[in-house]
């Protein structure tokens, strides 16, 4: 690890920053000794339609785990994205449009933002979408899926925004555990100059998980044709053109459910996130600004996709509360040429540029002559996320893509934490490359070993947060249990975030990586546990076992132990049918990396497979396998060394 320190930028830089150190240590302070004074103020930053008379009503405490706050207020989160912007920034531009084709771009107003959003709300009602509806959005990267998500919010919608690179599958699935019959799709999506048939993989998701009376609400961004269900498929610019532009705001609770986000668990299917409405805006617009540093006037680009939480966290909700200007970005870093990313930050003379490392280590790999033919002088601040930065990677993003001048701001946090919840303050705090540094207001992280025991003082353990936060998940929708037994339960009193973690003498955090069953591959989650029942689901498949390894590009590789059913036989084309099937069941986010022929699996004699040994021999790592002898057939272990895939 680098032990070398940036300090934060001196002169004007650091004039403009909304918090210096002095500042930052004064507020942390405050939000730990007084959560409801302090969290009181913030959440004022809002409009309420009712204000709330009661700030922070929250258990960790087992039996009794329950998250409330601001829950006697009522508001409307599109009002607070959209309408309260309009008298002083209605012909400002909201958000940004570039297409995957560079010659394809649109600026939408805050004017235009409100019309279409009303219009899409009223499109909603009038096909029977009430409060509380769960409403699923499978859209490529374009305005519409922003003005989906913020038409549920207007009328208290809840939306279920599933990655357009999701298989049909994993999108029937979700639809299935949301309960949801109105689902709104594409025609195709555009990436990389490469058609997703969108349309089509609803259709097939629908013939598994569909009752028969949803309804498809079809955007149309490509116009070639596609197949089409009369009575149950409806074009969106013929409903939009017949609806008013007129729609009343729906008055929403703050503990009110905003949206549901799917994510993989180290057990057992994805598991519907669910956040509600007024504590989420307060900590996405407070963390949108001080985070990133935002001022009015600057344009911030965020390249996730809305089909994640940073997406709906830091593409749609923080920056629009803020009345910000957002970029929306529907290609790939790679296309047509390397140097996309820059030259869209020069055509929209970008300021704070948000991205992840797996894109980094990429662009990092094609070289720095495709980032130093553009110009970037409009980059202010650079941010990562999604996974641990190597300080190599953050040293060229800092001195190759800022050439020296912006801060990095290394933000750890999760879909359930709703916002960042460790980050540097650019203007106040000093930069370790690697680090994530320290928590933000009101957070409280905590190192405990496997038995529980914190651990003070410069130390590495299991990361836990003590307290509640306004932006975190509620609950897992339809399993309160199940939120309970995976957040809760591990580390009585506390959140366990699932990380591992390593302070500093500093007091700096250093995220290590998932300590359970979840792999982090170029930035997205993946269980285990999922890419193990897609590949039993193979007819030829008799048991799998799955593993992350180090993976150059990616961060994490998945790598898979595969037994096949007696009769079946190994070959090339076995790895190929396998890895075709893997991407058929959720998606080629899943794609295995290495599959490795298994003639049996290292069990205990209670039949559990010993995930640590198979971890081990994925790492190339075998010389140190520890104790074997509680394994029911020690012998296996040899031929999957002999065996292994990921030889150095
Ligand atoms: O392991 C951590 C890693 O990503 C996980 C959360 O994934 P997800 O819910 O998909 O949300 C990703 C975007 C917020 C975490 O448990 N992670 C995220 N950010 C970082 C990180 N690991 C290290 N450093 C980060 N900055």
């Amino acid at each position: 690890m680098s032990g070398k320190l940036y300090p934060v930028p001196a002169g004007e830089w650091r004039e403009r920053a909304w918090l210096d150190a002095k500042a930052y240590d004064a507020l942390y302070k405050r939000s730990i000794s007084d959560p409801q004074g302090f969290w009181g103020e913030i959440g004022r930053r809002l409009d309420w339609i009712k204000p709330y008379t009661r700030v922070k009503n929250t258990s960790f405490v087992p039996g009794d785990v329950s998250i409330k706050w601001y829950e006697d207020g009522t508001l409307n989160v599109a009002a607070n994205c959209i309408d309260r912007h309009l008298a002083t920034r209605g012909d400002q531009v909201a958000i940004i449009w570039e297409g995957d084709d560079p010659t394809q771009e649109e600026q939408i107003t805050y004017r235009q933002l409100h019309e279409r959003v009303c219009k899409f709300a009223n499109v909603l009602k009038a096909h029977g979408v009430k409060k509380g509806d769960r409403v699923t959005i499978y859209l490529p990267m374009i305005p519409e899926a922003a003005y989906a998500m913020l038409a549920c919010a207007r009328i208290g919608a809840i939306h279920s925004v599933v990655f357009g690179g999701f298989s049909p599958e994993a999108l029937a699935g979700r639809i299935e555990d949301a309960q949801s019959k109105f689902i709104i799709t594409a025609d195709e999506g555009v990436r990389g100059g490469k058609f997703i048939p969108l349309k089509k993989n609803t259709d097939d998701a629908l013939a598994k998980a569909g009752k028969g009376d949803e309804t498809v609400l079809v955007v149309r961004r490509t116009g070639r044709p596609v197949p089409w269900t009369a009575g149950r498929d409806l074009w969106a610019h013929e409903e939009t053109a017949r609806v008013s532009a007129d729609c009343p705001l729906a008055e929403i609770n703050a503990e009110d459910a905003l949206f549901i986000l799917y994510t993989s668990g180290s057990t057992g299917k994805p598991k519907g996130v669910l956040h509600t409405s007024g504590g989420y805006l307060t900590y996405a617009a407070l963390t949108h600004q001080y985070v990133f540093d935002y001022h009015d006037g600057d344009i911030y680009w965020c390249t996730a996709d809305v089909g994640w939480v940073t997406g709906h966290s830091y593409i749609v909700y923080g920056p629009l509360a803020n009345g910000a200007t957002t970029l929306m970005f529907e290609g790939v870093p790679n296309y047509p040429t390397m140097s996309r990313f820059w030259n869209v930050v020069d055509k929209w003379k970008v300021n704070i540029f948000y991205t992840a490392p797996t894109a980094i280590r990429a662009l990092m790999g094609a070289g720095d002559d495709f980032v130093k033919s553009s110009d970037r002088s409009s980059l202010r601040l650079l941010g990562s996320v999604g996974e641990p930065i190597n300080p190599e990677a953050w040293e060229w993003y800092h001195n190759v893509v800022g050439e020296g001048r912006s801060p990095i701001v290394d933000t750890w946090w999760q879909t359930e934490t709703g916002g960042i919840l460790i980050s540097p303050l650019p203007g106040a705090t000093a930069l370790k490359p690697g680090s994530a540094t320290l928590p933000f207001f009101g957070v409280q992280p905590e190192l405990v070993d496997d038995k529980g025991t914190v651990q003070s003082g410069a130390a590495t353990g299991n990361l836990v947060i003590l307290d509640s936060w306004p932006g975190q998940a509620r609950t897992i929708y339809g399993d309160h249990e199940r939120f309970v037994q995976t957040y809760f339960a591990t580390y009585p009193g506390t959140y366990f975030t699932g990380d591992g973690c390593r302070r500093d003498e500093d007091g700096y955090y250093w995220i290590t990586g998932r300590v359970d069953d979840v792999i982090n591959v170029s930035g997205h989650r993946l269980g285990t546990a999922e890419v193990e029942s897609a590949l039993v689901s193979h007819p030829k498949v008799a048991e799998a076992a799955v593993v992350g390894y180090p993976h150059n590009l990616k961060g994490q590789g998945i790598y898979c132990y595969v037994t096949l059913n007696a009769g079946e036989a190994w070959s090339p084309e076995m790895v190929k049918e396998l890895t075709a099937h893997v991407r058929k069941e959720i998606g080629p986010i899943a794609s295995p990396d290495l599959i490795q022929f298994a003639p049996g699996l290292p069990k205990t004699r209670s039949g559990k497979i010993m995930r640590r040994i198979l971890r081990k021999i994925a790492e190339d790592e075998y010389s140190n396998l520890g104790d074997i002898s509680t394994l029911a057939d020690p012998a296996v272990v040899q031929d999957l060394i002999d065996n292994r895939q990921n030889r150095r």
